[in-house]
This record gives structure tokens, sequence and C-alpha cells, in this order.
């Protein structure tokens, strides 16, 4: 089932009442008398609501009573308190879909800058280095469409700028210390709970779209993820939920990479490796990494301002672009 924040739903408007009455049952008679629709539409309205995930109480001769809100990330709920002024502002929402980010840049051309594609479930979630993306029930799966006017030297930053708005959001909402391994695994407790995945097309040197893919796993069973990828070097931490809903942390998210990005815009991305570095896990470390030039070990030094890693092996110094850290040394 696919939901947009461009169309209004029939049981919208029951669910409006509901949330405005918490406190209250609603009767089926005053729902019916005050919407001006048949009980048994009340009733399949009421159905609905429930099958999105929120717990409705029913009482007889009482009526109907809202319990709890529902976990999803569904489009009026993404955009109840979201404090943006572009991003997250249209979404699309699946139940279940191949990957957010393969349909994001289907419809990128199309698309307007921050427009977002939400789903509960991936079937074919796409990582980094065409690996596999498990993506089950719950997590938080999604990919931001944006449309900068702006030339390709912009595209190396974009990672950086998602991981650090990704990394701050995580630690104001969950209170949790948040790790950066280059080049945008979101690490807590030394383990992956998050990662972006950046898609860009370029027209004669100009940004035409970049897509912008978030896998944050949020309150998902971590070993179950883990077993299924086989390959990771870093292990796999599921965000505990505390039976938070993620759609604060969502919210949050889109204010902070709205910010980030415009900031990016204005120093060139001076400030998002000043705050990606801060958090590094990587800089001053012994690792080993993967390119497509084969395996590198050295010295983890910096970041160039194109988003370079430089490594210094022995007298050699190395600038990486794309690669996989497969060790770390401890600090
Ligand atoms: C990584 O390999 O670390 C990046 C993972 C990015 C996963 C997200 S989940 C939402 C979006 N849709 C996808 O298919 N991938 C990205």
């Amino acid at each position: 089932m696919i939901y947009t924040s461009l169309h209004s739903h029939g049981f919208e408007k029951v669910l409006g009442l509901l949330k405005s009455h918490r406190e209250e049952y609603l009767s089926g008679q005053d729902l019916s008398d005050v919407l001006k629709i048949s009980r048994v539409a009340v009733w399949k309205h009421i159905k609905k609501i429930r099958m999105l995930g929120y717990e409705v109480e029913s009482k007889q001769k009482l009526g109907y009573r809202l319990v709890h809100l529902t976990r999803r990330l569904l489009p009026w709920e993404v955009a109840d308190g979201l404090e943006t002024s572009r991003i997250g502002r249209r979404i699309y929402y699946f139940d279940s879909i191949d990957s957010t980010q393969t349909y994001a840049t289907e419809i990128a051309s199309e698309s307007k800058d921050g427009d977002v594609v939400i789903a509960q479930k991936q079937t074919r979630g796409r990582g980094r280095m065409n690996r596999r993306w498990v993506s089950p029930d719950g997590g938080i799966w999604l990919s931001v469409i944006l449309r900068p006017k702006s030339d390709s030297s912009l595209a190396t930053m974009l990672p950086f700028a998602a991981s650090v708005a990704l990394a701050d959001a995580i630690e104001r909402i969950l209170g949790v210390n948040v790790g950066l391994k280059w080049p945008n695994d979101i690490l807590v407790n030394r383990k992956k709970a998050g990662g972006i995945l950046v898609d860009v097309s370029l027209t004669s040197n100009q940004i035409d779209y970049a897509v912008i893919g978030v896998g944050v796993n949020f309150a998902i069973q971590a070993k179950r993820v883990e077993q299924a990828i086989k390959d990771t070097s870093s292990g796999v931490a599921s965000l505990d939920s505390k039976n938070q809903r993620p759609v604060g942390l969502v919210q949050e998210f889109f204010k902070d990479l709205e910010c980030t990005l415009d900031t990016l815009g204005n120093d060139g991305g001076k400030d998002v490796l000043y705050r990606w570095v801060k958090r590094s896990t990587t800089i001053g470390r012994n690792i080993v990494l993967n390119t497509t030039e084969g395996r590198i070990q050295g010295s983890a030094v910096r970041i160039d301002p194109d988003g370079a890693l430089v490594i210094k092996q022995r007298n050699k110094i190395h600038r990486v672009l794309a690669g996989d850290i497969v060790r770390q040394s401890p600090r």
C-alpha cells in the first residue's frame, strides 16, 4: 500500500477527531453525525486506522478512544510538528518496497527538492559498494531527493553532510554517543547502527538530482540482521527505542539536514568536515582499506576538502575517494 502527502484519505478525518479527543470516548453515532458519514463508514475507517498500527480501544455504549499512536512513518505523522521548509514536505510512504533508493531515483527528475520516499520494510535494500542492505519491518528506511542548483563539486560533500546531520539527530533524540567511520557509517558502541548511500545524477557538470538514502537500525533485531549480512566488518547495532516512536528522530534529522545543506551551500563544506572529523573513529588510526585498486594499510591522516581519505603508508600518501575499511586499530 502507498500513502502520499499529496492526497487526503477517507479515514484521516476520523483519525483527526480521535487524536484531538484522546481523553474521551467518541461514539460511532457522534463520529457519524460530525463527519456526516454513515455508521458503517465510521466502522470501516476505524478498521483501516487500526490496520495502520494505531491502537483504538472500543467500549460498548461509550465508543472509540485512541490509546496509542502508530510507530509507522506515515506522511501525516511525519508532517505533524515537522520544522522544515523543504525536506519531508512531500512524502511517498510504502508498507513494503524493493528499495526506497531505487524508487526515489526513478521519480527524482520530476520531483521537488526535499521530496522523501519512506518504507516500513524493503525487500531489496541497497547498501554501499553494491551490497545488500537488510531492512526488516520497523527500521528507518528512507531516501531524500535533492535538486540543488549546484555543480558536481557539491556531490562529494553530500554523504558527509547527511552523516553528520544523522549523527547529531540520533544523539539529541536518543541520548547515545555516535561515532562516524569513513566514509559514513553511523556507529554506536563501535557497531554499525546506520548507513548512508548517495546517488547523484549529473548533466554537463551540474547536479540534476541527488538522492540521499538513509538506513537506521531502529528497534530491529540486530542479531538477525548480522546473521543475514555475514560480511560486515563492524557488528550491527540496533538503536534501542525504549518504546519511542521513530518519527521524532526522523523529524530531527530532516531539520538538521536542511540546515546542514544550507551551510554547505555557503561555506563549501568547512563546517561539515569539521563536524565529521570531531566524530570520526577513523582519523588517527591504523587502518586496512579495500579499494578498487587493491588493499591499503596505513595511518588515516585527514579528510581532504573533496572528501578523500588521506592515508600515510610508510613514505607514501594515498588519497582514496571510495573504499571500505575492513580493520581499524583501537584508540
Ligand atoms: C551503507 O551501505 O552503509 C548504506 C546503506 C543505505 C541503506 C538505505 S535504507 C534506505 C535507502 N534505500 C536503499 O535501498 N538503501 C538506502
